[in-house]
């Protein structure tokens, strides 16, 4: 059986969009729409800003060697815009995996995030031994738990004080899709 973390591209019902492996002629593109404050703002410090071209280098390097997780480009009309993946947990919590995403500002508020969260988290609950996805989210950030909340995923609990952000202390959501099988 072909190993779903090399998967093919995968469709959006967006016209332009889709999601599709990660390729090093990205890099260009990658360091341009990553390198926001905003996008940086609502992501853990291992993500850089500024985003420079041997931060993209660095990071399709990482995913090139990846042997374990899921990441994909989010492309639209043609170009990598963003980023999509999913971390498989080990040991008790290899069941589950931890989503996590970003998207170009260019293309905020049409709906790209919303259709990839909802068509990675299909694809992972169908084609691995996964059964429970979950994604944290800093609670200043609205816009990623309505995403997660239009895909289906449900508001487990709020850990209080629980991120050191840009020098704030931050409250996270736990949000998680989990089903039976
Ligand atoms: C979060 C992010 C991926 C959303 O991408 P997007 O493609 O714009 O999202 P969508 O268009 O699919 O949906 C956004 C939803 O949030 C809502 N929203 C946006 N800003 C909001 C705000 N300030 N308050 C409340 N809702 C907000 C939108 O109205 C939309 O909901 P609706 O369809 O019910 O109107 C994007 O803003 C991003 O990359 N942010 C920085 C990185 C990040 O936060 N990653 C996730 C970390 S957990």
């Amino acid at each position: 059986m072909t190993d779903p973390r090399l998967t093919p591209t995968l469709a959006l019902p967006l016209p332009g969009a889709r999601l599709r492996p990660w390729r090093f002629p990205d890099a260009a593109a990658l360091a341009h729409h990553a390198n926001d404050r905003a996008i940086w703002q609502n992501l853990r410090d291992t993500f850089p800003y500024p985003y420079t071209a041997q931060d993209a280098e660095f990071f399709l390097c990482l995913v090139a060697d990846s042997q374990r997780d899921l990441h994909l480009a989010i492309e639209v009309d043609g170009e990598a815009v963003g980023s999509i993946g999913v971390h498989f947990k080990s040991d008790v919590r290899r069941r589950s995996g931890e989503i996590g995403y970003w998207l170009s500002r260019k293309h905020w508020g049409k709906g790209v995030a919303t259709a990839a969260v909802q068509e990675v988290s299909r694809y992972v609950l169908a084609s691995f031994d996964v059964c429970r996805l979950y994604a944290v989210v800093f609670a200043t950030n609205l816009a990623s738990g309505r995403v997660l909340e239009k895909t289906g995923y449900e508001l487990e609990a709020r850990m209080r004080r629980s991120v050191v952000k840009d020098g704030q202390m931050l409250d996270s959501l736990l949000y998680a899709l989990v089903e039976e099988k």
